[in-house]
């Protein structure tokens, strides 16, 4: 066990903080359409920043998933939106495509995301179907060469930016969770309606799908049913980008709060000199480093596979309240200006606050911590519904 990161990985993150603030972050912070987003993708490309985890052979950088994992974390820390593109473009939905794609639907989709080209939304959510992703009710059925879907779905992150959405859908009726598999819908699809979306507290745009007889070439099924236990598998590396992307968002608020505390002076002495600013500092350092180190756990056991959902889950539950505690402190590190929305912290803040929701409530996440340590499948559906 070896808790320190290595030269080279302290090299890549410094390198990949310069590139970040240089260019990239006045870029990211005009990024207000989609040509914009398609043009900063294309250079975020070229600098190697996405597809990090992904293979080499299909355009990707190859990094270990720790390795990526760091990386999101540094470049979440400049900037969110670059923060989500790297997430996305790694441990997004093309994570279940190299799992469970063929090798045309790789080198069509991993390598079309790795090389800045195509965007890859992720729809499970429905209005029914939240913390019970299970009871999703949209449905897809086999039609000679083409998948016809219908249904709903709720919550979908940068759709208007991306080209398909990895729809998980249901090809049975046995309204089992062995139904569910998934379709990579393009977003030009006959029969397929996207919303205006809504905005999160974060300033980013969600929306709701519409599927009215979707047809879609049936070459672009990555699972006909019988997939949702793996699918969710891969979806636990997605899980780690998010903690990522909130450990990048907190160590932003955490280093912004301990700049200010040396700077801003009252009662004619620094922020700094004060035993009750100092202890909230530290606490903010402690929660940071657990954080940091429980996700790094969970990245670097899974690099032989996918990540243990334990681990996982462990991570998330403790980096999600961190991660609100420390930008939490922050704000009040800056007192009044903290609160106002000229100095960067409060957006701090509301970036990390979804992630005790989406991606899995932490809730649900203490389900599974609590199931596994008492060694019983703890199911919240009714006894007898889905046995
Ligand atoms: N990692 C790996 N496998 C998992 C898993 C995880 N985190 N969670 C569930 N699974 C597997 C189960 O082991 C089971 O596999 P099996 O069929 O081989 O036994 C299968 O997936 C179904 O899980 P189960 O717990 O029986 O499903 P359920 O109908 O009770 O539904 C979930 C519960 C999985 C939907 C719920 O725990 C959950 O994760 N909700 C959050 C959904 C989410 O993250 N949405 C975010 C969208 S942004």
């Amino acid at each position: 066990m070896d808790f320190q990161l290595s030269a080279q990985q302290r090299e890549l993150i410094d390198a990949t903080r310069r590139v970040c603030e240089g260019k990239l972050r006045a870029l990211a912070q005009e990024a207000d359409t989609p040509e914009r987003v398609a043009s900063l993708r294309r250079d975020m490309a070229h600098q190697g920043l996405l597809g990090l985890n992904m293979p080499q052979q299909y355009g990707g950088v190859g990094l270990p998933l720790l390795d990526t994992l760091l990386l999101i974390q540094i470049i979440q820390s400049v900037d969110a939106k670059l923060g989500g593109l790297t997430h996305r473009t790694s441990t997004g939905a093309v994570g279940a495509v190299l799992e469970l794609g063929t090798d045309a639907q790789r080198e069509q989709f991993v390598g079309g995301v790795a090389r800045g080209e195509i965007g890859i939304s992720i729809g499970i959510t429905e209005p029914d179907a939240g913390s019970a992703a299970t009871a999703m009710t949209t449905r897809a059925r086999i039609d000679g060469d083409q998948v016809v879907l219908n249904g709903q779905k709720i919550f979908i992150s940068a759709v208007k930016d991306n080209h398909y959405t990895l729809v998980y859908c249901r090809f049975g009726n046995t309204g089992r969770a062995s139904d569910i598999g998934a379709v990579l819908v393009p977003h030009d699809a006959p029969g397929f309606a996207c919303s205006s979306g809504t905005l999160n507290m974060a300033g980013e745009r969600q929306y709701e799908l519409f599927f009215s007889d979707c047809r879609v070439p049936r070459a672009n099924v990555l699972a006909e049913g019988s997939a949702f236990a793996k699918l969710i598998s891969v979806y636990n590396a997605e899980r780690l980008g998010s903690i990522a992307r909130m450990l990048g968002s907190a160590q932003a608020a955490y280093e912004y709060a301990l700049g200010y505390a040396k700077e801003r002076k009252q009662f004619g002495r620094e922020l700094a000199d004060f035993q009750g600013m100092q202890w909230m500092l530290a606490e903010m350092k402690v929660k940071l480093e657990a954080a940091q180190l429980l996700t790094w756990r969970a990245a670097s056991n899974a690099n032989a596979g996918l990540p243990s959902p334990l681990e996982t889950s462990v991570a998330k539950v403790y980096v999600a309240q961190a991660a609100k505690e420390i930008c939490d402190d922050a704000i009040q590190v800056l007192g009044g200006y903290g609160y106002m929305t000229e100095y960067p912290v409060e957006a701090r803040y509301r970036e990390v606050r979804g992630g005790s929701i989406y991606g899995g409530t932490m809730q649900i996440h203490k389900n599974m911590i609590a199931s596994h340590i008492l060694g019983r499948k703890l199911s919240q559906w009714p006894t007898g519904t889905k046995e």
